[in-house]
C-alpha cells in the first residue's frame, strides 16, 4: 500500500478536531465549535419548503449532468443582475457538489502533473491537497498581516514560472476574513493576462461582507471573464452546508473540461436540493442578510475582545466569519 496515490493525502486537521469535539459532546461536555467553517443558523424556512415541495412533486430523478436548467438559469440571472456579466446556462455553468467539488474537478481537469498553481497562504486547505493528489505543485503566495492580508502582486510575479498555469483567489478569505481590494485585483488581472494564467476565484463568501468593504469579482475586470472560473455556492450565505450545492461558471473552454470530469464523478448533484437552491436565489434574501448582520455584530464584539487579550492582536475582518489573531507576542 506504500505507493498508492492516497498516501499523499493527509487527513484534514479541521475534521480531526471536529470529530474529537463530537466525541466530547457525546460524553455530555458543552462544546463551542470553532473548527468547521459553517454558519450556526439553519437554512431559511422558505428554502426548506421549496425542497420538500420538490420531493412531493416527484423531482426524484437525475438532473442533467450540469444541473437543473432552471437553477443554471437562476445563477446566470444573478450574475447578469448583480455584475452585468452574461453566462450561457447551457454551456458555461456546472452545478457541483459544493465548491469543494468545483475545486477538485477544476484542478484535475485543467492542470497536468508538473504544472504549478499559485495558492494564497494561509488559506482553506483543499486547494493544496487537491493539487498534491494530482501531482500539481502548489506554490504559496503570502498574505501577511503587515500588508493587511492583501496579496502582493510583486511577490506573486516573482513566483511565476513557465509551469505556472493557474492562480487561486479567495475573497473574502477563509481563514483571514480579508477582502481583496480593487487595486490588488487589477494588478493580479494584469499578471494573469501577461502570463496566460487561469484564475480560479473562490467567491463563496461573496455576500458575507461588512460595509464599507465591497466584494469585487475579478471576472468583471477587463479581459478577465474569459480566463476566470468563478466558484460560488449556497453553503454560507444561505446556510446550506449540508445540501452540497455549489457551481462553477466561466467560458465554455474552461467549463467543458470540468463537466467531463464531473459527469463521471458525481453524475449530477441532488435534484431536490437544486430546487431548494433555485428558491434560495430567487426568493426572499431577508433571512440571509439578517444572519450577516448578526455576524457583523459578533465580528465587532470579538474584534474588540480579542485585541484586549494580552499578547493578541487582530486585524478587523471585512468579510466571512473568521478572525485571524496574531499570537506572536505570547
Ligand atoms: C473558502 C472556502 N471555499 C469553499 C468552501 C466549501 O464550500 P462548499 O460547502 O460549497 O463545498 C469553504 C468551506 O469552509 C471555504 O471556506
Amino acid at each position: 500500500m506504500e505507493s498508492i496515490k492516497a498516501q499523499r493525502i493527509p487527513y484534514s486537521q479541521i475534521r480531526v478536531m471536529f470529530d474529537a469535539a463530537r466525541k466530547l459532546e457525546q460524553q455530555g461536555k458543552e462544546i463551542i465549535h470553532l473548527e468547521i467553517g459553517r454558519p450556526d443558523f439553519n437554512t431559511p424556512q422558505h428554502i426548506v419548503e421549496a425542497a420538500v415541495e420538490a420531493l412531493r412533486a416527484g423531482k426524484h430523478h437525475y438532473s442533467q449532468n450540469a444541473g437543473v436548467l432552471e437553477l443554471r438559469q437562476a445563477i446566470a440571472d444573478k450574475f447578469a443582475r448583480e455584475y452585468q456579466l452574461d453566462y450561457n446556462p447551457d454551456s458555461e455553468i456546472v452545478v457541483t457538489n459544493g465548491v469543494a467539488e468545483g475545486v477538485y474537478v477544476a484542478i484535475n481537469a485543467l492542470l497536468n502533473p508538473g504544472d504549478q498553481v499559485l495558492i494564497p497562504d494561509p488559506s482553506w486547505l483543499n486547494y493544496n491537497v487537491v493539487a498534491l493528489t494530482n501531482f500539481v505543485e502548489p506554490v504559496g503566495y503570502r498574505l501577511s498581516e503587515e500588508n493587511n492580508f492583501q496579496p502582493d502582486p510583486n511577490q506573486i510575479e516573482e513566483l511565476i514560472t513557465p509551469r505556472t498555469k493557474m492562480i487561486i483567489l479567495v475573497s473574502p478569505s477563509n481563514p483571514l476574513g480579508s477582502v481583496i481590494n480593487q487595486k490588488a485585483l487589477e494588478r493580479i488581472a494584469h499578471l494573469a493576462n501577461k502570463y496566460d494564467m487561469v484564475v480560479l476565484s473562490d467567491e463563496i463568501y461573496e455576500k458575507i461582507v461588512y460595509s464599507p468593504a465591497q466584494h469585487v469579482s475579478i471576472a468583471t475586470l477587463s479581459g478577465m471573464r474569459d480566463r476566470t472560473l468563478v466558484m460560488n455556492g449556497f453553503s454560507k450565505f444561505y446556510s446550506m452546508t449540508g445540501w452540497r450545492i455549489g457551481y462553477v461558471m466561466g467560458p465554455e473552454g474552461l467549463v467543458n473540461p470540468i463537466l467531463r470530469y464531473h459527469q463521471y464523478m458525481i453524475t449530477s448533484t441532488n435534484t431536490f436540493a437544486q430546487w431548494g437552491a433555485i428558491t434560495a436565489l430567487n426568493g426572499d434574501q431577508g433571512p440571509s442578510y439578517a444572519m450577516v448582520e448578526e455576524f457583523r455584530k459578533r465580528r465587532d464584539y470579538l474584534y474588540e475582545a480579542v485585541n484586549k487579550i494580552p499578547g493578541f492582536t487582530c486585524t478587523k475582518p471585512e468579510g466571512a466569519f473568521y478572525l485571524f489573531p496574531s499570537v506572536k507576542e505570547t
